[in-house]
């Protein structure tokens, strides 16, 4: 006769079993250079940033390149061909140089991230190899994507072309695909190797997206930094008139900032749900949506700023000379602080621009948190926005529009 197991059903402890805990850090590490020319035979950057680890060999790269780019600036295709052939010794050009579209419609395109994937690996590219993306925002983040899965990733190295990009898009940890009628929807995580920006490269800039990226700089500078807000109201008329060391000081200042929060902020990878350099983006990324992309991120991020931060006043978190002081500023840059999208309703007759708040929630996960100013150059986070308020704020920033200038 077989002896008879234990009953151990009612037991919790053999229910719930053993556990092993698995715990490890991966320390990240990555430059990021400001420089110009950076395809100039003999500016030696890009070819030591590729060789950063020391690893004495050949490096293979293959190079993607935003079209609208490439379309203002005729000579540089050749000129990134040209620097390859220049340090034969350090790099080599896998395959041809390859062009991408720029703007928004590349975020949301499978058969960019397909190209990218299947030049990869035609190109029998390696996870050592590298992918050099070269362009605005919405390149990088595609690009960078698909250079994040393919074999679970490559090198990636970003140059970014527009104000936006060196400041905030390029040289963060994350990229984003538009997906689901929502903005990065799609994505990962994923530091790059190296950021390599190139001032000369805004040169070509259209002026409304030479202008984006002081949109994103008064996002950080109004929660985060008197001295930098300063700044930008005192030289609003010179970023207005594209004056080049101006802009400069702004994107490197509104970079560091960027990378000073990613370090210190204790959640590189957002894994709570505050996201405090996200002011102003719960609005801006609904906005960008239901203007079906007529308006740029830059500008969708003015505009919510520009709301957020009559809300915050309305809450009485900021004094009104405050919130007058910021709209006055964007409003001299030539940054948008009103769209007519901002009053576009539902066929519920809610404001459309409400269903943000919801999206953004899911997409940090958790509870909402959205950061509003608290005095400015001070942040807060608050849990709830209230629909009347946000309506008030709606109809403040109409009324005042029409005497604004428009760029
Ligand atoms: N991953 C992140 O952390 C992060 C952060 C902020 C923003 N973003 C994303 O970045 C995107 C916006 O990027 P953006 O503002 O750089 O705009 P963009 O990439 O959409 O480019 C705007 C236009 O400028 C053209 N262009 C680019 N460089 C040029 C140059 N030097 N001369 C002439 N034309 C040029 C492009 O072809 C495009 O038509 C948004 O999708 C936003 O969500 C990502
Ligand atoms: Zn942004």
């Amino acid at each position: 006769m077989s002896a008879k197991l234990p009953d151990q059903t009612n037991d919790p402890a053999a229910l719930t079993g053993d556990v092993y805990v698995q715990r490890f850090s991966v320390p990240f590490e990555y430059p990021v250079h400001f420089t110009r020319r950076a395809f100039h035979p003999r500016n030696a950057l890009l070819a030591d940033v590729l060789d950063r680890l020391g690893e004495g060999r050949r490096h293979r790269a293959v190079v993607f390149i935003d079209q609208g780019l490439a379309d203002a600036n005729r000579l540089l295709v050749n000129q990134i061909k040209e620097y390859f052939h220049e340090h034969p010794a350090r790099l080599e050009l896998a395959g041809a140089v390859n062009l991408l579209p720029g703007g928004p419609a590349v975020k949301s395109d499978y058969g960019a991230v397909r190209e990218v994937l299947w030049t990869i690996g035609n190109l029998h590219l390696d996870r050592q190899s590298f992918v050099i993306a070269v362009g605005g925002g919405s390149l990088l983040d595609t690009v960078g994507f698909a250079a994040s899965v393919a074999h679970r990733g490559l090198r990636l190295i970003r140059v970014p072309s527009t104000t936006l990009a060196q400041n905030d898009a390029g040289v963060g940890v994350k990229n984003g695909m538009d997906e689901h009628g929502q903005k990065n929807f799609l994505g990962t995580f994923a530091p790059p190797f190296a950021v390599v920006c190139d001032f000369d490269l805004l040169r070509t800039l259209p002026w409304e997206h030479w202008i984006a990226g002081a949109a994103e700089a008064f996002k950080v500078a109004v929660i985060k930094d008197t001295e930098f807000l300063d700044f930008l109201c005192t030289h609003a008329k010179d970023l207005r008139g594209r004056d080049e060391s101006v802009m400069e000081q702004l994107v490197r200042r509104c970079a560091v900032l960027h990378l000073e929060h990613i370090r210190t902020g204790g959640d590189p990878f957002e894994f709570g749900s505050a996201r405090p350099l996200d002011f102003g983006h719960w609005a801006a990324h609904r906005l960008e949506v239901l203007s079906g992309r007529r308006l740029s991120h830059g500008q969708a991020v003015a505009v919510g700023i520009a709301l957020d931060t009559t809300y915050a006043a309305a809450c009485g978190l900021i004094a009104p000379a405050e919130r007058d002081r910021v709209l006055d500023a964007m409003d001299a840059c030539g940054l948008p602080t009103w769209t007519a999208t901002l009053a576009a309703r539902t066929d519920e007759g809610e404001l459309a621009v409400l269903e943000g708040i919801e999206q953004f929630r899911e997409h940090l996960g958790g509870r909402l948190n959205v950061t509003l100013p608290a005095g400015l150059g001070h942040k807060t986070e608050v849990h709830h926005m209230d629909a009347a308020k946000i309506e008030a704020a709606v109809e403040f920033l109409s009324r005042r529009a029409p005497a604004r200038e428009t760029p």
